[in-house]
């Protein structure tokens, strides 16, 4: 008798522990793929669900400086198609202020939203769903909202999508590029950041030259020789875009009011691309900005 009542204690407590992991704001709907561990946050495991995208290898340098470098603490992030939502939660869980992901997957928001549950559940991960008649980047994002540090490891080629999945891997016609770099100097805070993952050789050339012609400069925070690479490669590799603000120019390879630059000190320019190390990364960022 006493072995029954044992039982139906652990039960109860086994119902009422399922209980507590049930959410109605979750969508249970979608299949689980697998469950995979990540080493910045031990002892936890992301679910992916069905056709979302899942390779921990594009982000290993972008993960590095949120966990190591605190590049998220105390700051508002948005991050541009998160997928299982791997890099907006580790941004969570290293002390963002906020954090809003998106995506144009419909799998993809909810399982970036069961996995925040899940794994941060005192904090709260605001993602929002990306209509597919209208893919820019910023759609999703109120015309006055701004950012410390915006995000994404976007899909890295130009093609065509049949189904859901299909949007991990192509960005048709590159708009989703275009419209970022269109709408970060009208979403980025003073100092904030810009840091996007590729890891495909005519992607980034293609992201350098845009935004050039945007008069942004580009910071490849990676040693590797574009030329050396392969067409696509892993670990992606990790860029800055720094939309030149309204009043500053570019004089040696660092930020400057425009009001400071002097002529007879080097060339002026809009804006350019910088391989290897600098100090624009820490100029740019000097004043209220996240530092690495
Ligand atoms: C390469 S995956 C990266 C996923 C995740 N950030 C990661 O690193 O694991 C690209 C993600 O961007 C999403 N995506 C593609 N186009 C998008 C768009 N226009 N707006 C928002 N998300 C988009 C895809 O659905 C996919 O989840």
């Amino acid at each position: 008798m006493r072995r029954w009542g044992a039982l139906f204690v652990v039960a109860c407590l086994l119902v009422a522990g399922c209980r507590e992991q049930y959410r109605q704001d979750l969508d249970y709907s979608y299949g689980v793929e697998q469950t995979w561990p990540i080493d910045e946050l031990p002892g936890e495991a992301f679910v992916q669900f069905e056709s979302v995208f899942w390779e921990p290898d594009d982000t290993i340098s972008l993960r590095k400086l949120i966990k190591d470098k605190g590049i998220a603490n105390g700051r508002d992030v948005l991050e541009i198609g998160t997928g299982t939502g791997l890099i907006a939660i580790l941004c969570l869980a290293n002390s963002a202020k906020s954090v809003v992901a998106t995506d144009i997957n419909n799998a993809a928001v909810a399982n970036a939203a069961y996995n925040a549950a899940m794994l941060c559940p005192d904090k709260s991960l605001d993602v929002r769903q990306v209509d597919a008649n209208s893919p820019g980047a910023f759609t999703v994002i109120n015309e006055n909202e701004k950012f410390d540090l915006v995000i994404s490891n976007p899909p890295w080629e130009d093609g065509v999508v049949t189904k859901p999945a299909d949007h991990a891997f192509y960005d048709p016609s590159f708009r989703l590029m275009d419209t970022l770099l269109d709408g970060l100097p009208g979403h980025l805070k003073p100092g904030g950041r810009c840091l996007l993952v590729f890891g495909n050789v005519q992607a980034i050339k293609r992201l350098e030259s845009e935004s050039e012609k945007r008069g942004f400069a580009v910071k490849v925070l990676d040693d590797r020789d574009l030329d050396s690479l392969s067409d696509n490669f892993l670990p992606g590799m990790l860029l800055e875009v720094c939309p030149v603000m309204v009043g500053q120019k570019v004089q040696n390879g660092e930020f400057k009011p425009a009001d400071e630059v002097n002529p007879e000190a080097g060339p002026v320019e809009a804006g350019k691309s910088i391989r290897g190390e600098s100090t624009l990364l820490e100029a740019s960022h000097a004043e209220g900005g996240a530092s690495t």
